[in-house]
């Protein structure tokens, strides 16, 4: 008999069919006339404890439709030889979670494929079935993300040392690099951490012991550079700005050179206190000229604004996985040139945890965190990159843009005033003055019990509160958020 003519069973429910039963289905063929050994409906229910979705005869027809598919005979849960004898089978062919007990020399194992099972798509379903609230979040971060980015943490446990979760950590690190730079010359380091902890890395690691780092200050953000650099005792300068103004380059290169051993420019690019936009590519030609490394906190633009960390002459530049990638919070990370995180190797360790270098070195060698990464966030992380790839960072930016535009519009014809210039603003958080009479908490939670979250402002001379307009929402739930701010207002006159 050729090996064609042999009738070889492949057992299964087939209760949600996917790429996995595809697989076996089309490797079973190459040893001869695929029969699939279909479970009844009543053992299904009695084994595995729920009714079928679609009865035996459904589930049978879209079988019969497959191609690698000759026969679709009904079969127990269980199998022995005698039902093999019954259909004349020579061979089972079957996952590695084989139970059936019949003879070795007929049993054939191929290794299940990875990832995917029905009972993982059945509880995905099911929870998308029972429809997430979706609350419109206008605070800068974490942000409102799309149903698929949250589902996507519902996976199987795994453990993070495994090589299947190195690659998943890898894909994620070479496209958060392509974003703003060339993957062959800049390096994406992770962190499990939020963007507080990256900054807190680059600053501490980058910086040698016998040099200096000048920290622009024109925010909250750029005075926690300076807090960080407090703590460890760092040798820095604080060049603090106006909050609302663009940084006057002049005064900060007379502050360059007239001080001995700077070695580091630090900067925010969009100060979230106020949506203030620092220009990178002033501070990347201020950077070439007194060759500097230039560290950027793009915490509140990566991914929407546009950055060319090469053109822009940007050494370091922090990030994380809960703002503009629109993903879940706790990863932050660090996007290097990689030579200079090389030479990191010769600058002796301020800290254990947030070393830059280590946790550089160990991800090259092992693709993985040198300590526990969360292992869901990262999961979410490497759909919401993949949704980001989808819209385009452009039109991302554009969405965002447009949700700003209606905004800013209604608030001038309101009368409403926020700060920050237009021509200075990075569209994406915005600063506004409260009007008068109104407490923030009460209206916080005027907003917040019908599915809004603004933020308070920040900035202490002025009495604001902030909303940002990023993630998965856009110009129409920004006319709603309007509609329900007239209608508080009408309420308090
Ligand atoms: C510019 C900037 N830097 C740093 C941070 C701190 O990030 P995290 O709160 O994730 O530590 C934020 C947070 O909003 C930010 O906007």
């Amino acid at each position: 008999m050729s090996s064609l003519e042999k009738r070889v069973m492949v057992d299964m429910s087939a209760t949600i069919i996917h790429h996995g039963h595809i697989r076996l289905l089309k490797k079973a063929s190459e040893y001869g006339k695929v029969i699939v050994g279909l479970t009844t409906d009543d053992e299904v229910l009695a084994k595995k404890g729920y009714q079928p979705e679609l009865d035996f005869e459904h589930r049978k027809e879209i079988l019969e439709a497959i191609k690698y598919v000759d026969e679709v005979v009904p079969v127990p849960w269980a199998l022995d030889d005698g039902v093999l004898e019954k259909y004349s089978i020579d061979l089972l062919v079957h996952g590695d979670d084989n139970s059936n007990n019949i003879q070795k020399e007929k049993l054939l194992i191929f290794p299940r494929t990875k990832g995917i099972c029905s009972s993982d798509i059945r509880k995905k379903s099911s929870l998308i079935a029972n429809k997430i609230k979706r609350n419109i979040l206008l605070n800068p971060g974490p942000a409102t993300t799309t149903d698929s980015v949250k589902m996507a943490q519902v996976v199987p446990d795994i453990c993070p040392r495994e090589y299947e979760f190195g690659d998943l950590m890898e894909f994620v690190s070479i496209e958060l690099t392509k974003i703003v730079a060339n993957p062959k010359e800049y390096t994406t380091v992770l962190f499990g951490g939020s963007g507080t902890a990256v900054v807190e890395a680059t600053l501490t690691s980058a910086v040698p012991h016998d040099k200096k780092v000048l920290i622009v200050n024109n925010g909250a953000y750029g005075k926690r550079m300076c807090q960080i650099a407090d703590a460890y005792g760092m040798d820095y300068i604080e060049f603090e700005s106006s909050p609302i103004e663009p940084v006057e380059v002049e005064k900060l290169k007379k502050v360059i050179e007239e001080n001995e051993n700077i070695s580091h420019l630090a900067v925010i690019h969009n100060e979230t206190t106020t949506g203030l936009l620092n220009n990178l590519d002033e501070f990347g030609e201020i950077a070439k000229e007194y060759n500097l490394e230039l560290i950027v906190d793009a915490m509140s633009s990566y991914a929407a604004l546009p950055i060319d960390m090469k053109k822009q002459n940007i050494s370091y530049l922090c990030a994380s996985s809960n703002k503009n990638i629109q993903g879940m919070a706790g990863v932050g990370f660090v996007i290097a040139n990689t030579k200079k995180l090389e030479k990191l190797k010769e600058i002796k360790p301020r800290n254990f945890y947030l070393n830059l270098f280590a946790q550089y070195e160990n991800f090259i060698k092992s693709h993985q965190m040198r300590f526990t990464p969360p292992v869901q966030t990262l999961y979410a992380l490497k759909q919401a990159i993949i949704e980001a790839k989808e819209e385009g960072i452009e039109n991302r930016y554009k969405r965002y843009s447009k949700s700003w535009e209606r905004l800013t519009n209604e608030l001038k014809k309101m009368g409403l005033k926020y700060l920050v210039d237009d021509k200075y603003h990075s569209k994406i958080i915005t600063s506004i003055f409260i009007p008068d009479g109104v407490d923030f908490n009460e209206m916080h939670d005027y907003f917040y019990e019908r599915g809004f979250t603004i933020y308070p402002g920040k900035v202490a001379e002025f009495n604001t509160f902030r909303v940002a307009n990023i993630g998965e929402i856009d110009y129409r739930d920004m006319e709603e958020f309007l509609k329900l701010f007239k209608e508080y207002l009408g309420g308090k006159n």
